[in-house]
């Protein structure tokens, strides 16, 4: 992660294909990582990744949350650059794939965040899951134990809504980044959300968030999130009314995002063979914006 970026201490950005000509190098090394893990993602994954890449902070050793972090492949990114991460989701992702534990130090925060490591490889050879991938990931275990590998950080697994962080304690994170995860609430509960948030970062650390932008606030119900005004966004997120922005760019961006070849031919295959996905059949067909925030806690 690069150092902090020069900019104010709040900031809004749409996330438009300049991006990824200016972060060329990230964009590069965030595309062959996910390839290095068989994983694909959405399609303003890639803006989103690289944006949070560039505005947070987040050196080796440091302990970063993420918040809805799903399966995603933010926090593996993070743990393979040394940072700690703590990895918050309501989903049940105790039967994570050894693919992951294999690679990452992988633990839960409370017992029955995640399976013991042989149930895990009980359940995965019986689903018939567990092939080839095993003597590779067994062979990188090896390697890690020998201390071939540089040293990657934890990932640590955390069921919980981010509404209500109660085994974390306060100030005791150095960042946190969220990926197109806080439009899956309801507007009433952001603020609530983002109070948690506030209240287990450490005065001067950063936060960033991907979410949906829009010119209104609508609901996109294929992917089941809101796309937010920039007056909404700045009211629910806890920003004051002078933060920078660039939505008075929305139509020009939308429209080189619509244009842009490399993410159109970077459309994961899931929305090739789903309609109700918001690019039915594969159609490329964006309909909004990702929208980057940044906000620093008074240290
Ligand atoms: C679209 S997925 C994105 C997951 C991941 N960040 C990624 O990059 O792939 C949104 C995730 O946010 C989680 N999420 C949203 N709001 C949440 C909340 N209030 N508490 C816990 N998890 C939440 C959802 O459960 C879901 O796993």
């Amino acid at each position: 992660m690069n150092e902090p970026s020069a900019a104010p201490i709040e900031s809004i950005e749409l996330l438009g294909p300049a991006l990824l000509d200016s972060e060329r190098q990230s964009a590069d090394a965030v595309l062959r990582f996910a390839r290095s893990l068989r994983m694909s993602f959405g399609w303003h994954y890639l803006l989103d990744l690289v944006w949070t890449n560039r505005e947070l902070p987040a050196p080796p050793r440091s302990t970063v949350l993420d918040a809805g972090a799903g399966v995603g492949i933010m926090q593996w990114l993070l743990a393979e650059r040394g940072v700690n991460v703590i990895s918050v989701d309501r989903i049940d992702r105790s039967r994570l794939s050894l693919r992951f534990r294999a690679r990452y130090n992988v633990v839960g925060l409370r017992k029955g965040d995640l399976l013991r490591k042989r149930r895990a490889l009980d359940l995965e050879a019986h689903n018939g899951a567990l092939k080839m991938d095993a003597v590779r990931d067994a062979r990188n275990l090896v390697g890690r134990k020998l201390g071939l590998g540089h040293s990657r950080g934890s990932v640590t697994i955390h069921r919980s809504t981010l509404d209500h962080l109660a085994a974390i304690p306060d100030a005791s994170v150095d960042g946190i980044v969220s990926i197109s995860s806080l439009e899956h609430n309801d507007l009433d509960n952001i603020p609530l959300v983002m109070q948690e948030l506030w209240r287990v970062l450490r005065p001067g650390a950063t936060l960033t968030a991907t979410v949906g932008a829009g010119k209104t606030d609508w609901y996109h119900e294929p992917s089941r999130g809101w796309c937010f005004s920039e007056a909404t966004l700045k009211q629910a997120f806890g920003l004051s009314p002078s933060t920078p922005s660039n939505y008075d760019q929305y139509d020009e961006i939308l429209e080189a995002v619509r244009t842009n070849e490399e993410l159109r031919k970077g459309l994961a295959q899931s929305y090739f063979r789903s309609g109700n996905n918001g690019m039915p059949w594969g159609k490329w067909d964006p309909q909004y914006l990702s929208v980057g925030i940044r906000r620093q806690k008074p240290g």
